[in-house]
């Protein structure tokens, strides 16, 4: 079934040359499966933001559409009411900035005059490098790729035949949407529909995504890219040059500086002219080729586990300082999506105890790991008790801080409100358990895997009502946002 080259589904126009390269991409995947190297893998474990889905998920690679239910849900007296999620958009292309480093560091290699003696490792990976075509384009930009598109009808169908009470044909209407305004995740948002529309209609072509009952995902970066509308945040970490002092100084420090001069030798460039950054895009390149063509890419072969394991680090530094815990306002800044999550869950309640059908049974929203990492943190998610920084990468080793782990591509957090009948106290007549990457994820204040709603509410009282008063972002239009929604 992977092998099958698959129809493009409301895909803007491929140029010619995409489409071929989707073909063959498909077709290496199948030798890929086939061949069973375990080599082409070894490096995938640290591709951080960069993780395919089933690295994380590898229960999933033998049929990515039969639904697998974990089994600590709920079940018996208790049905799902609700489900709100929150998720990061399918494998997607470099960006631009990523394109033009490596295009740097391919004119590196183009450019290189081996000096004599042996290349490294009896093979010359630097001119078989420089020798390989780049097929990155200007116009990838960061945009959802096919396999992008085919993480989000997946999980759609594995979501809907796992929740058929909140995914009812009928209630299809009823869906809501919300995406931030990234191309790659209004695409998303599109697939899922198309995936869940396969569900019901199997065997017939989704329509287009505006002539669905629901409409197309509805644009609010307020929400989806929260990180862009906080001023705090902007200026105290966004612009401020000095708040990502680890990550340089991680750059500059011994651990890179040693993957630097190794990589020199092996591509025989001068080691002055590499930096962490070119290191840092080659390394991205091996993850963009294993995701995007499912092929072990020749740039892999310029790494081994050890470094993979600093380079993770690396882009963990940075997810940790920007979007994790290392400033406060990167979780504060989040308030507002946790707070429009739980007016959800309050509107379903106060529906349900008027005996009144749920309004909005599934809500879905599109954004980035830059906003689930933030929302998990806020929580209190993948805590270390130690700072992460670029001098104690040994310490490390076993954080519970790795986004590969947390954010892959398609990554989602599921908050899903169960009504209860039999329920001995009013208390335990609502029960939430929250689901990351469709596994239950333990509560972080009572590491149980169910919650009473009352109990959660209660826990995170103060972060709410410190929502509302808004201080944090300092957000001229904070009173107004929910009126637009
Ligand atoms: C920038 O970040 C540093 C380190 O956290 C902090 O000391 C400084 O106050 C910040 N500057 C601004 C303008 O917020
Ligand atoms: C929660 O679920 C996990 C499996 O996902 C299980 O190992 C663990 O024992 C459960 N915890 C509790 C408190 O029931
Ligand atoms: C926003 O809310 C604050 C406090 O709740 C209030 O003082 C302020 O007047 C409100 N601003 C607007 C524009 O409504």
């Amino acid at each position: 079934m992977l092998c099958a080259p698959r129809r493009r589904l409301g895909a803007p126009v491929a140029p010619a040359a995409a489409l071929a390269a989707a073909l063959l991409s498909s077709l290496a995947r199948c030798a890929l499966l086939e061949s069973g190297d375990p080599a082409a893998l070894a490096l995938s474990p640290y591709f951080g933001t960069k993780t395919r889905y089933e690295d994380v998920n590898p229960g999933l690679l033998p049929d990515p559409e039969a639904p697998r239910r974990d089994p600590e849900l709920l079940a018996g007296p208790c049905t799902p009411v609700q489900l709100v999620a929150i998720i990061r958009h399918g494998t997607r292309y470099p960006t631009a900035k990523q394109i033009r480093k490596l295009r740097q560091l391919h004119g590196l290699l183009q450019a290189r005059r081996p000096g004599g003696g042996e290349p490294t490792g009896g093979r010359d990976t630097g001119a078989a490098l420089a020798h390989r075509p780049l097929w990155y384009a200007d116009w990838m930009d960061g945009q959802l790729v096919e396999k992008g598109r085919q993480d989000m009808r997946q999980l759609a169908q594995r979501l809907a035949a796992l929740f058929p009470g909140l995914f009812r044909r009928e209630d299809f209407g009823r869906l809501q949407l919300l995406t931030s305004s990234k191309h790659r995740c209004v695409d998303s948002g599109a697939a899922f529909l198309q995936g869940l529309w396969q569900h019901h209609h199997p065997g017939l072509p989704p329509p287009d995504v505006a002539d669905m009952e629901c409409g197309p995902p509805r644009i609010n970066d307020k929400l989806m890219r929260f990180f862009d509308h906080c001023k705090k945040f902007l200026t105290d970490v966004e612009k401020n040059a000095t708040a990502l002092y680890h990550v340089e100084a991680f750059k500059t420090g011994p651990e890179m500086q040693d993957i630097i001069k190794k990589v020199a030798a092996t591509l025989e460039v001068p080691a002055n002219d590499l930096n962490a950054d070119l290191i840092q895009v080659a390394f991205f390149t091996c993850s963009f080729d294993l995701a995007i063509k499912g092929i072990q890419s020749p740039w892999c072969d310029v790494f081994d586990v050890n470094d993979a394991k600093v380079l993770e680090y690396l882009n963990d530094l940075k997810q940790y300082w920007k979007r994790g815990y290392g400033y406060a306002i990167n979780s504060q800044s989040s308030c507002i999506l946790f707070e429009y999550i739980f007016q959800h869950l309050d509107k379903a309640i106060e529906q349900k105890q008027r005996s009144q059908p749920v309004s909005s049974p599934v809500i879905l929203q599109f954004g980035h790991a830059e906003t689930l990492l933030p929302l998990l943190s806020l929580m209190g998610y993948f805590k270390d008790r130690e700072p992460l920084t670029a001098f104690n990468y040994k310490q490390q080793m076993h954080r519970k801080f790795r986004s590969g782990h947390i954010v892959p591509y398609a990554s989602n957090l599921i908050f899903l409100l169960y009504h209860c009948k039999n329920a001995k106290t009013p208390e335990e007549e609502f029960q939430v358990q929250m689901l990351l990457n469709e596994k239950v994820l333990p509560f972080a204040h009572s590491q149980k895997n169910v919650s009473s709603y009352e109990d959660l509410k209660n826990h995170y009282e103060d972060t709410l009502t410190g929502c509302r008063a808004n201080h944090d972002c300092d957000s001229p239009k904070a009173n107004s946002t929910f009126d637009e929604l």
